[in-house]
């Protein structure tokens, strides 16, 4: 779920009980950032690709959009990076594409689904599901007072404690970066941040195991989507015709 604002509580207690808060929720974002992780659940919906993405020409975003039960689904993946032709994963691709999104499409929910690594000295195993409740950035140091807690940019998740339980969720803190590998620096600011889980939500590989993480995360990559793809279903199903006060 999308992480509210830096007062994350008060705009929580303002919003529950708001008209908005209240009403069914009727559109969905849902914003993957490989294609390996999007083709299922855009087959799942029979969803299908929209020729005008409403996004700037040019960039290589893309978007389907279908219905499923009283919910209107839009499900953006930020395409192929048009020089090297690989997904264009990390940060920078997802905040611009969600931004557009949110301009254009003005979603009423937004879930961010993908694959992460897991820490098994927090519990976490290769294929579990998890929603995450916090999220921290580990590679942006910048040590001067207040800008090191800018830096860490510490959000909290959308709370969603009903949803967490009817699907029988893991829930953990979150780090984020840019990179699959860990340095020992971002070693450090994970644990920090108290985090279980290492970018996204389905954990394909182990980051504190044995395993080499790229290989790992390859080998996994299909299998853990699977799960994720299913997971994704649960959560539309869950969420249809409730409103976000329910969830
Ligand atoms: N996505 C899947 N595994 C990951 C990891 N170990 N780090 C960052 N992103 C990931």
């Amino acid at each position: 779920m999308a992480p509210l604002g830096e007062n994350g509580d008060a705009a929580e207690e303002a919003m529950v009980g708001s008209d908005e808060e209240c009403r069914p929720i009727s559109s969905i974002l849902i914003i993957i950032a490989m294609q390996t992780e999007a083709m299922p659940v855009v087959n799942k919906f029979e969803l299908k690709e929209e020729t005008d993405s409403l996004f700037p020409s040019g960039v290589p975003w893309v978007r389907y959009h279908g219905t499923y039960k009283d919910l209107q689904i839009d499900l953006v993946w930020p395409g192929k990076d048009p020089t090297l032709g690989v997904d264009s994963v990390g940060t920078v691709s997802a905040s611009l594409v969600t931004y557009a999104a949110i301009q254009t499409l003005k979603p009423d929910l937004i879930i961010n689904a993908g694959t992460c690594g897991g820490f098994k000295a927090k519990g976490a195993s290769i294929g579990d599901v998890c929603l995450v409740s916090d999220v921290a950035f580990h590679d942006r140091r910048i040590p001067i007072p207040v800008f090191d807690l800018y830096g860490v940019g510490l959000k909290k998740s959308f709370p969603a404690p009903n949803l967490l339980k009817e699907l029988n969720l893991k829930i953990g803190k979150l780090s984020t970066g840019d990179s699959l590998d860990m340095s020992p620096q971002d070693e450090s600011s994970i644990i920090a941040n108290d985090a279980t889980f290492k970018d996204m939500e389905a954990v394909t590989d182990i980051v504190d195991g044995d395993k080499p993480t790229a290989e790992e995360f390859l080998q996994n990559l299909v299998a853990v989507t699977a799960a994720l793809d299913q997971a994704v279903a649960q959560v539309v199903d869950f969420i249809n015709g409730k409103s976000l006060s329910k969830l």
